[in-house]
């Protein structure tokens, strides 16, 4: 037996050293006892590392791991069940012989990684929902939020960027049974394991998500079932707005025949169920200042399952005019950048990290603004809803403000390009120029930018095909 010992369990980049330094010297998956496995760390020193016998074959090769796997593994590494380090280094094993293994859908090894990383990413999804902070003031008069959460698996740390993201210019912390994350406006510290009981009581920010609450709670669309999907009653304990639940439903069906009668919107804040309701949203929202402009908004357009999503600033001139995305000269060299490329637009859901038309009129003309970074993360509640509902696997984002759209933060296209980035959702975000600025160049950069365009593009069809 060989012992891989793994000081942190859930630690991707060190199993997936582990792992590959195995492949590479023969080590069958029965070889192999994994440390951590039962999270407890015993039985690491139960196994002799004596020196392998080394396979030639898979010695004096590279290892192989395509994207899917590893976005499958890092997902699913973080899974609670202490068979998952066996089970990932198993399918790494066979993926040597058989590199498209995950093809096959009936296999048992991929439908059991599959199933722990959907668990692991819905779990992900709960956490990015359901963390309710509470404020303290702390010893120097600064607020602090603190949270109190308990996953599933070991998602804290992967859910950190997010609440970074979300909460930049506040302190949290959030506290597991696990560990605890602290952010204090600049650096993220990692703590031991907290207690329910280390969480504040009821305060303001509480009456805020209660209201919250009601205000987006829609009787008219009342469905139980589905709320306990959506909303599992193991997290009700930790919700404050949970507690309005039984109080609201026995109240809906008074509430509705009154929104009814009084023509309130049926649709108003709660999450689109379709890209039609999305659709009419937009034309409705006037959440910044951009959609009270009275323009048009413009509507994503494409497959409502297309596997690859395409994400533009907003909508230009022409856009505006036809009610279109990308349909104007920036349009034009985002489709034949494509087509060089071979991904056909078709095939695409295109849209727009803010729906509607910012510009400052001169004359006749209407001059294109940049949106501000709030207008830009106002709109990401509709960005977010059609993510939610095609569902792609890649998506493209076209300069600073589309990814900003979907990163929630503005990333530095010259040092980020042309590469996967992962979204908080974790989908891949692959990150290249807006196809505008190519438009405004001359000359020998003119020449030098659209080859730069072209190969990311070019990066991105390879990402593709690879599935
Ligand atoms: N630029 C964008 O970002 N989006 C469009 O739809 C058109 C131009």
């Amino acid at each position: 037996m060989i012992a891989a010992n793994l000081a942190e369990p859930d630690d991707f980049e060190v199993w997936r050293e582990e792992a590959r330094r195995l492949v590479q010297q023969g080590v069958p998956p029965q070889e192999v006892a994994w440390s951590g496995v039962d999270d407890t760390g015993a039985g690491s020193d139960l196994f002799a590392a004596a020196a392998p016998a080394v396979v030639p074959s898979l010695a004096s090769g590279g290892v192989r791991a395509s994207r899917a796997f590893m976005d499958l593994a890092k997902s699913a590494i973080l899974h609670s069940d202490p068979q998952r380090l066996p089970l990932l280094y198993r399918l790494l094993w066979r993926l040597q012989d058989n590199p498209r293994l995950l093809d096959d859908a009936a296999d048992t090894d991929v439908l059991a990684v599959e199933r722990l990383a959907k668990q692991v990413r819905r779990d992900i999804h709960k956490m990015h929902a359901f963390v309710r902070f509470r404020s303290v003031r702390e010893d120097d008069g600064q607020e602090r939020y603190v949270a109190w959460f308990e996953p599933d698996h070991r998602i804290e740390r992967a859910t950190a960027d997010f609440f970074v993201g979300r909460f930049a210019n506040q302190r949290w912390s959030i506290l597991t049974p696990r560990l605890s994350l602290h952010w204090d406006g600049t650096a993220l510290l990692e703590g031991p394991a907290g207690s329910r009981a280390d969480t504040p009581g009821e305060d303001a920010t509480e009456e805020l998500w209660l209201g919250y609450y009601r205000s987006i709670f829609n009787p008219a669309r009342l469905k139980v079932g589905a709320m306990l999907k959506e909303m599992p009653r193991k997290y009700w304990k930790n919700l404050p707005e949970a507690r309005q639940i039984h109080d609201l439903i026995a109240g809906a069906q008074k509430r509705e025949a009154s929104m009814i009668a009084t023509g309130a919107s049926l649709f108003a804040d709660a999450a689109p169920r379709s890209l039609a309701e999305i659709a009419n949203g937009i034309s409705e929202c006037r959440r910044c200042a951009i959609g009270c402009n009275g323009t048009r908004a413009v509507m994503g357009e494409g497959p409502g399952d297309a596997t690859l999503m395409i994400v533009g600033e907003q909508p230009g001139d022409n856009e505006e005019r036809e009610g279109h995305p990308f349909i104007g000269p920036a349009g034009q060299v985002l489709d034949q950048a494509m087509h060089e490329a071979g991904i056909d637009r078709g095939t695409a859901y295109v849209t727009n990290a803010v729906k509607h038309f910012k510009f400052a009129p001169r004359g006749k003309l209407r001059l294109h603004q940049n949106p501000t970074a709030g207008e830009i993360d106002t709109c990401r509640w509709w960005l977010d809803a059609e993510r939610t509902l095609v569902k792609p696997k890649v998506i493209l984002a076209l300069g600073a403000s589309g990814a900003r759209g979907l990163l929630g933060r503005t990333p530095a296209i010259g040092r980020e390009r042309g590469q996967a980035l992962t979204g908080p959702d974790g989908t891949q975000v692959w990150l290249t120029a807006h196809p505008s600025y190519l438009l405004r160049l001359e000359g020998a950069a003119k020449e030098r930018e659209h080859q730069k365009f072209a190969a990311d593009l070019a990066g991105l069809a390879r990402m593709l095909d690879e599935g």
